[in-house]
């Protein structure tokens, strides 16, 4: 069993140190934060990912799991260096390696000789090729070890991956890493550094491309009276197409898929590529957020009584299973309600407290408190309890009974049979 350093406790970091200490590693996990190195000592976890809490006690029970604060209090004694650090998007799109470059700046003189980093955020292609040029050690070897973790199911795709990736100089070095993962049952496959970059970016652009087309197709649907949830599943049946990840929503959305596509399609045009294709499925996503939110202007008779109204937002954050509001597609489609002069009251499971970046929105602490005298609902995060609600009472509530379901997570025929006036996407 090896002795690893993570470096960074944010949702990837986390989920990878308390895995890897899981499947019997000794792991430390550093961060610059002490605040939340405190925390996270006396066993509280400063995000939600289901099982996560559980499984950073067990190991810290189990003296296979540490926290420190700053990286080479981690590093210094460690076999390998899992870099778990945010890499968030400059304003062209390119990636702000901040946060790496001070990490590396830490840990180049303390990391034992022979010892390999391994990047597990989600990087530029060319990182891990730049960065062994840069750190100045020939005794230590840089991986790019991508991560698949999808939120609220982070847990399950770490032990249960679809696929382990790993990018390295050398046959060598990579069986070291793989070694790692030997108690996992998956594929693995061994690349170069940069090709093992371009298949996390490519995951996420392809998905996010393969969303922008549903949402396209939804959008169509409505145009020539089809159905989109029937349309998916007849296509869905085909395996070159596969049934998941076919839901319409109001856009895509989170911490990955806007800044990994931007990140992507930067790395094309550096490489003197014109990504069109990418460049357009972005560009659809912007306007595909914005037709949600006219989706709800519409069912005003005029503006003056879309002003005069209020609306009922169910839903903040980016889906259903986390409490990450980061790029959330409902922030987005709240701004462009708030910017043709919306009241709304919002509620979310995970949000209790007044958004900064929401100025002017008020928050409910349960459903019904958000729909009190609303002239209409949207719900734009499709968390479970939405559809399991009191939906007479929820009638009676509202000024006007209108549903729009950004996320179709209601069934059309019995909402109508309350009484309400219902908009799906697709449908
Ligand atoms: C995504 C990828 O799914 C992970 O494989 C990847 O590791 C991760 O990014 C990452 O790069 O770290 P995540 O950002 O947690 O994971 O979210 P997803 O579940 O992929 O959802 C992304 C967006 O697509 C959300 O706004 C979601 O609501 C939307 N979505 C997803 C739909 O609108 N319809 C669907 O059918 C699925």
């Amino acid at each position: 069993m090896a002795n690893i350093a993570v470096i960074g406790a944010g949702y990837v970091g986390l989920t990878v140190g308390a895995s890897l200490a899981h499947l019997g590693h000794d792991v430390t996990i550093a961060d610059i934060d002490e605040t939340k190195v405190e925390l996270l000592k006396a066993g509280k976890i400063p995000l939600f990912e289901i099982g996560l809490s559980e499984l950073v006690a067990d190991n810290v029970r189990n003296k296979n799991l540490k926290f420190v604060v700053g990286a080479s209090n981690a590093s210094s004694a460690a076999e390998f260096h899992f870099l778990c650090l945010p890499t968030p998007p400059n304003l062209d799109g390119s990636t702000d390696m901040g946060y790496f470059d001070s990490a590396i700046n830490e840990i180049e003189k303390v990391m034992k000789p022979g010892s390999i980093l391994v990047n597990k955020s989600t990087l530029p292609v060319g990182t891990a090729a730049r960065l062994q040029d840069r750190i100045n050690r020939n005794d230590i070897q840089v991986v790019s070890n991508p991560e698949f973790l999808s939120e609220g199911n982070a847990l399950h795709d770490f032990l249960h991956p679809s696929r382990i990736v790993i990018g390295a100089a050398s046959a060598e070095t990579a069986a070291r890493v793989a070694e790692l993962y030997a108690n996992i049952d998956a594929p693995v496959l061994i690349t170069d550094t940069a090709s093992a970059e371009l298949i996390k970016h490519t995951s996420n652009a392809f998905l996010a491309m393969k969303l922008t087309f549903v949402n396209e197709i939804a959008t169509l649907c409505e145009l020539v009276g089809a159905d989109i949830i029937d349309v998916a599943q007849g296509i869905g049946y085909d395996p070159r197409i596969g049934s998941s990840y076919l839901k319409p929503g109001p856009g895509w959305g989170g911490s990955c898929f806007p800044k990994d596509s931007a990140s992507l399609l930067q790395t094309a045009q550096n490489a003197g590529f014109d990504f069109e294709f990418l460049e357009k499925a972005i560009k659809l996503n912007q306007e595909h957020l914005k037709r949600t939110a006219q989706k709800v202007l519409d069912v005003f008779p005029s503006l003056k009584e879309f002003q005069d109204g209020t609306i009922a937002v169910w839903g903040l954050t980016f889906k259903a299973g986390t409490d990450d509001l980061r790029s959330s597609p409902s922030l987005v489609v709240i701004e462009h309600l708030l910017d043709k002069g919306a009241r709304i009251c919002a509620y979310d499971p995970m949000v209790h407290e007044l958004l900064p970046q929401l100025d002017g929105v008020t928050i409910a602490n349960d459903p019904y408190a958000a729909v009190e005298g609303a002239n209409a609902l949207v719900i734009l995060t499709e968390w479970e309890e939405f559809s399991t609600l009191n939906f007479e009472k929820i009638k009676k509530l509202m000024k006007s009974p209108t549903i729009i379901d950004a996320r179709n997570i209601l069934q059309r025929s019995e909402i109508e049979a309350y009484g309400f006036d219902y908009v799906g996407m697709g449908r």
